[in-house]
């Protein structure tokens, strides 16, 4: 928006450290990818990141790939982590002299349905006042600004998960040069990645497990416990440099416009991190109000903006749907009946002996179209 002569100001709760301090997400959708090269931030994801046409789903002792390239008709995704992302994305804004106020605290949306909202916030001691003809609530889950939407207005879905993610990162090769979901008794493991030097598995754990009950020792114990024996073998451990403990939760908060406000990314909506669309379903979000906004400042025409709530929920859900699937097959639930075993192992039977089912989920995991 500000390549395009829109001014706007970022109100940042945190201070830019402890922003660039967190370890999130990883692989972004291709049309994420070339948001961020519209935006004139993709040079050094591209030059850094990694291309990945397939990755692998292991289960009873076996992994198999999913070609996303072959099933999705030629798409791919990039691993490239989010905080390198937001890292350009700063740099970007300091270039072209983009204000963003860090440790902005009490942050308060006013007027949001008139013409001229505006917001307060307080840095220090002093209180300060930004006027707006929009705000854009990206905010996150325990934001500000989905709480501002009155009770009757605000419709909210959600669904919890008896379990968390137990994530750790080292400096170790990658044991496998794409990514591996795996399934198994003892609980959900993933090997990712940052890059051919940097790994980042996660273990499915209880809710009432934290961080200081697993030595890095044990998490390698058990993170080889739930790969194929040839994988296990190759695994190489070392030193945690991260490590930290993620619940599980789908939700969406509809609708995502109330008066001049627009919500985006986790304000809205999350979903659990299995199929990786939570930083792209942000993206999505971002697309969309960007080309509303482009349509209104440049033609004065608003429907990209009227219809913003409508065109960002429909690909919301999909993504919804798609992380749910992924959940269900691939965790171990506490109240798991062996029927349900059965299920899981049929659902993945059945994905691999069908180009219909591994298109599906390739065209999904890529990125659904805009
Ligand atoms: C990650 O690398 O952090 C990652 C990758 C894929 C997922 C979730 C997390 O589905």
């Amino acid at each position: 928006m500000h390549l395009q002569g829109i001014d706007t100001v970022v109100l940042e709760q945190r201070s830019r450290e402890y922003v660039l301090g967190r370890i999130r997400a990883g692989v972004l959708e291709h049309g994420f990818a070339d948001l961020m090269r519209t935006a004139q931030c993709g040079d050094r994801m591209d030059a850094e990141g990694e291309i990945h046409d397939g990755f692998f789903i292991a289960y009873n002792g076996t992994k198999r790939r999913v070609d996303l390239k072959k099933y999705s008709g030629g798409s791919s995704v990039v691993v490239y982590g989010q905080t390198e992302l937001t890292r350009d994305l700063y740099e970007a804004r300091v270039k072209l002299n983009g204000v963003v106020i860090h440790n902005a605290e009490d942050v308060k949306p006013h007027d949001i349905t008139s013409k001229a909202p505006y917001l307060t916030y307080r840095k220090g001691d002093d209180i300060h006042r930004v006027d707006c003809e929009f705000i854009i609530g990206a905010d996150g889950f325990h934001g500000v600004s989905r709480k501002s939407i009155p009770d009757d207005v605000l419709n909210e879905f959600e669904r919890t998960y008896p379990f968390g993610w137990l994530g750790v990162l080292s400096r170790t090769k990658p044991v496998s040069p794409e990514l591996i979901y795996a399934r198994h008794e003892r609980g959900f493991a993933l090997c990712s990645l940052r890059s051919q030097v940097l790994s980042r598995y996660y273990i499915q754990v209880p809710l009432t497990d934290s961080v200081e009950d697993w030595s890095d020792e044990d998490f390698w114990t058990e993170l080889k416990h739930r790969l194929p024996n040839d994988v296990a073998d190759q695994l190489i451990t070392g030193p945690s440099i991260e490590k930290s403990i993620a619940p599980l939760r789908s939700f969406v908060a509809e609708p995502m416009r109330y008066g001049n406000m627009f919500l985006a990314g986790d304000s809205a909506h999350i979903v659990p991190p299995t199929g990786a669309r939570g930083l792209n379903s942000a993206a999505s979000d971002i697309f969309y109000l960007y080309h509303a906004m482009m349509d209104y400042y440049k033609k004065g025409d608003e429907k990209g903006l009227e219809e913003y709530s409508g065109k960002a929920l429909a690909r919301v859900w999909k993504a919804q749907r798609f992380s749910w699937w992924m959940t269900m097959m691939l965790h171990r639930f506490p109240d798991q009946i062996t029927y349900d075993g059965r299920l899981q192992d049929t659902e993945l039977e059945y994905l691999f002996s069908s180009e219909t089912a591994l298109g599906s989920l390739a065209e999904n995991y890529v990125g659904l179209p805009f």
